[in-house]
């Protein structure tokens, strides 16, 4: 497989397009056939299937697009492995992804092979619409590799064995930074991402927005304090709940982080383990995040507060993804890392949102309904991935991705 760097002026995208589809069979590499192939529940995907969707984007944005001549690996992929994409035609129906014994694990590694050997020979010739094309597919690929240790991580809890993805240090015992409060800008700011250099279509364009006087605290909340929300009868108070919210802890009987076991533990991708108190809260769904924020006597940000909070920070620190192997939220991080921050804002359209042209016009936009915004980066996400404008979404209900809050209250 080509992983090395090409020279001349596609030599840095080169570098980065098979680095990161390295990071992906590196990611897989403790994997038995078996376990990449269960998933866990309808919203997510067996890991092999992320190896093998993540080379059929390229394969059909890329190589068939914009290579004359190119074979497809095998014809019969493409309804397998398209995630989304009505404009790509019919597709296999999600929820049983996991029903796949075939292709096997090995038969995917072959597919990828297969597909970056194209796009090593593709890359000196292709023209800039397919660059632009490659720079999207690395940037989904990452996605992927965020989806492949959270779907890897509710694969194993599914287990009563509970088996390890791989061994992390035991938690060390830090004290939690004092919670205090950074006064926010009041007045007109702009978010959104500037034009030049790469961004997903639903960061675009830069825009105005008016930010009311506000705070944000200055860490995320703690493990150690939703310890407390839970002892205070957080999950049994419906006054600190939206109705939607008290329906679903009724209905899912929800008492605590998706992944707390009994006596202080928790399940991770390095086994069940002691709870690090003082490390970000993480699993908790949007309705979660919302009740927490009523009964600590604050509220979640918006988007505008939290990106406008976050324009000076380094999205490049924090406890991101940098190697192969499993990751946990770990305290006194900053602004980036650990997990994902859920908003107050619905996932919609910038004024002037274009989608983009062809068939990654699907990428974002037909999404904008009934979910929220989450800002900054997890654990889980590839360094280089995230900046301040980025717009991650999942649906109120879900916890699966590592996902915690920060507090906001009006001033
Ligand atoms: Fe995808």
């Amino acid at each position: 497989m080509a992983t090395h760097a090409r020279q001349g002026p596609c030599g840095d995208l080169a570098s980065r397009l098979f680095a990161t589809r390295k990071l992906t069979l590196d990611l897989a590499a403790p994997l038995s056939d078996a376990d990449a192939t269960i998933q866990p529940f309808p919203d997510a995907s067996p890991a092999k299937w992320h190896l093998a969707h993540t080379s059929w984007f390229f394969e059909t944005f890329v190589l068939r697009d914009h290579v004359p001549g190119y074979g497809a690996f095998d014809e019969r992929y493409a309804f397998l492995f398209n995630s989304y994409y009505e404009a790509e035609g019919p597709r296999h129906a999600r929820p049983r992804r996991g029903m796949l014994s075939r292709p096997s694990l090995d038969e995917v590694r072959a597919y990828r092979a297969y597909v970056d050997e194209a796009l090593e020979r593709a890359l000196p010739q292709l023209p800039p619409a397919a660059l632009d094309l490659i720079e999207l597919g690395i940037n989904h690929e990452q996605q992927h590799q965020e989806l492949f240790l959270t779907d890897i991580l509710a694969t194993f809890a599914e287990s009563p064995l509970e088996p390890a993805y791989g061994a992390l240090p035991l938690p060390q015992c830090f004290a939690a930074e004092p919670l205090s409060w950074h006064p926010g800008r009041e007045g007109i700011v702009e978010i959104g991402a500037p034009d030049g250099g790469f961004a997903f279509d639903s960061e675009r364009p830069r825009h105005r927005v008016f930010l009311s006087r506000h705070e944000v605290a200055n860490r995320r909340v703690t493990n150690g304090e939703w310890r407390d929300f839970i002892d205070a009868g957080g999950y049994r108070t419906p006054t600190l709940w939206l109705s939607e919210g008290w329906d679903w802890v009724q209905r899912e009987q929800v008492a605590a982080p998706l992944y707390w076991r009994d006596g202080g533990t928790e399940f991770t991708l390095a086994g069940r383990r002691a709870i690090d108190w003082a490390a970000p809260v993480a699993h908790v769904s949007y309705y979660e995040a919302d009740a927490f924020a009523r009964w600590a006597g604050a509220r979640l940000p918006t988007e505008a507060e939290w990106e406008d909070f976050a324009s000076s920070a380094d999205p490049s620190l924090g406890n991101q993804v940098d190697e192969a192997g499993p990751v946990l939220p770990r305290p006194g991080g900053g602004v980036f890392g650990d997990v994902w921050e859920w908003t107050q804002s619905a996932f919609a359209s910038y004024p002037g949102f274009a989608p983009a042209a062809g068939a990654v016009g699907e990428y974002n936009g037909k999404f904008m309904s009934g979910q929220f915004v989450l800002k900054g980066a997890s654990c889980a996400t590839p360094r280089g991935h995230s900046r301040a404008s980025y717009r991650n979404f999942f649906p109120p209900s879900a916890r699966w991705q590592f996902t915690g809050l920060r507090l906001a209250r009006d001033a």
